[in-house]
């Protein structure tokens, strides 16, 4: 992929998003390990051929001293990583407070914190000030990196700043900004308190894109609405300047699945796994314990079908795994001892010496565990409250060519625009809703399971996370053109 005189051949894009695809571990004064996660971006970028990636972005740790930073970054390198060190106090208020206290549930249309929630992570206005310093500071690692050509693509809520920063530094920088979350309806928006100078730096990106068409159009809404500004079908226009917005669905790398199913490790997970729930239809929920996963709803659902179903009651298994996460957070605190507190109930309702109705671990699977448990599932259980997509509803439905199970979907969750057809959709808050989709789902006939099966098989083998970082990358690389023609017109 290089020219004769070394130059990569290959366009540069600068993936600039708040963490690395790496976790780190530190060894030593001067020595570190790393491991790459599979993540969604992550499986998307390797696909793709035409662009030479580097990664920009904080690697989760805390690294005080000039020996362990300068070591990290040599580690890093080696994985094409930049790091961007913040230290614990800008994490505590960036990251713990405006991103993960004000920002996520806000787009989740969770609301705004009240006192006692802002009162953990003091003021609102030092939390906005430490979101726009740490904006800042990704933006000076990507200047210092930057070379004339290269593609910046900005990722997610944490960053909304970051497009206005690096245009400050270099107009001419191709910069795209991705929002991996819901972005709610402009009523939802215009409560924050800084969401006019938070929309007017996000528009500073040359293309702007979301999941789905809606959260494009609330984003345009709160610009027309909030700003004052001109919507078009191409975006938003400010004084003769469009920022185009459009949506860009994502998908997953569905072949690295398909695949995965046929190594003999995840083979000899998928037998066993049937073995341990031989006679019980499996029942699955893969979700961070997030608020805005609707893991207590789901349970209190399970804990309605089993109350209305008697005869189900020894025949069906829960299996429920909760990722810890943002787990510095209070809300995030107080979910966990909610979720066990409901899932020890049920079990103790449900119970018999010789099975219980809920297996539940705070953990994460490795990626053949995670396969053989997709593969060995009659029914999916996916009742985000909300979602921006929600890629473990992909991830089902790829491992499910042999099975044909089902998929409950919450109608909240961007995949549902996609696999609405396929799945059995529902609203998550009401229980009795979900409880009847479960007893649906065990007792659909193979007919309408295969049919149901083959409409979202076809979408997530068709629409992958190559496929939707090319289309962005190109489309991002077409606005700039066309944004140059029309000012030498
Ligand atoms: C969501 C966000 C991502 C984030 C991930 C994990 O999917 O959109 O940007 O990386 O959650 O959360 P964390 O706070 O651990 O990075």
């Amino acid at each position: 992929y290089e020219n004769q005189d070394g130059r990569p051949s290959r366009q540069r894009l600068l993936v600039v998003a708040n963490r690395l695809p790496v976790s780190a571990i530190r060894r030593g004064e001067d020595s570190w390990s790393l491991e790459m996660s599979a993540g969604g971006l992550v499986s998307a970028l390797l696909g793709v051929k035409e662009f030479e990636a580097r990664w920009i972005g904080w690697a989760g740790v805390n690294v005080p001293d000039e020996i362990g930073q300068k070591a990290l970054t040599r580690a890093l390198a080696d994985k094409r990583c930049i790091p961007v060190f913040l230290d614990e106090e800008i994490v505590h208020q960036y990251y713990n407070g405006y991103c993960n206290n004000i920002l996520w549930p806000l787009f989740h249309y969770l609301g705004l914190p009240q006192e006692d929630r802002l009162a953990t992570t003091r003021s609102f206005q030092s939390q906005f000030a430490a979101y726009k310093k740490a904006n800042q500071m990704f933006a000076d690692v990507v200047n210092e990196h930057y070379e004339e050509g290269d593609v910046v693509w900005c990722h997610d809520y944490h960053l909304m700043f970051l497009p206005k920063c690096l245009k400050d530094y270099d107009s001419k920088m191709k910069v795209g900004w991705f929002l991996h979350t819901p972005f709610p309806s402009s009523e939802i928006h215009r409560t924050l308190p800084s969401r006019s100078e938070l929309l007017r730096a996000v528009l500073a990106a040359d293309l702007v894109g979301f999941h789905t068409y809606d959260y494009a159009r609330h984003f345009v809404s709160a610009c027309t609405r909030i700003l004052g500004l001109e919507g078009t079908p191409e975006g938003v226009e400010d004084q003769g300047r469009l920022t185009r917005v459009a949506a860009f669905p994502i998908g997953i790398d569905s072949d690295r699945f398909i695949r995965g199913l046929e190594v003999p490790d995840i083979q000899k997970h998928i037998k066993e796994l049937k073995e341990r729930f031989a006679g019980r239809k499996v029942m699955l929920g893969v979700d961070r314990l997030d608020m805005i996963k609707g893991i207590p709803q789901k349970l209190l659902a399970f804990e309605k079908f089993l109350e209305e179903n008697p005869t189900w009651r020894e025949k069906v298994v829960l299996l429920q795994i909760a990722v810890p996460t943002r787990t510095d957070v209070p809300e995030y605190q107080k979910l966990t001892s909610q979720v066990h507190e409901i899932v020890g109930r049920i079990n103790g309702r449900f119970g018999t010496l010789i099975a219980v109705p809920i297996h539940h671990l705070d953990c994460s699977l490795d990626f053949h565990a995670l396969c053989a448990l997709y593969a060995v599932t009659d029914v999916a259980l996916v009742t985000s409250l909300r979602d921006g997509m929600n890629l473990v509803s992909y991830e089902f439905v790829a491992c499910q060519d042999a099975k044909r199970g089902v998929l409950i979907l919450s109608e909240f969750a961007g995949a549902a625009q996609s696999l609405g057809a396929g799945a059995i959709l529902v609203n998550p808050w009401n229980i009795t809703e979900v409880a009847n989709s479960i007893a649906q789902a065990l007792n659909m006939d193979s007919e309408e399971r295969e049919k149901r099966h083959k409409h979202n098989f076809s979408h997530v083998t068709a629409h992958t996370a190559q496929e939707w970082a090319e289309t962005f990358v190109s489309e991002l690389n077409d606005t700039v053109v066309a944004a140059q023609l029309r000012t030498r017109q």
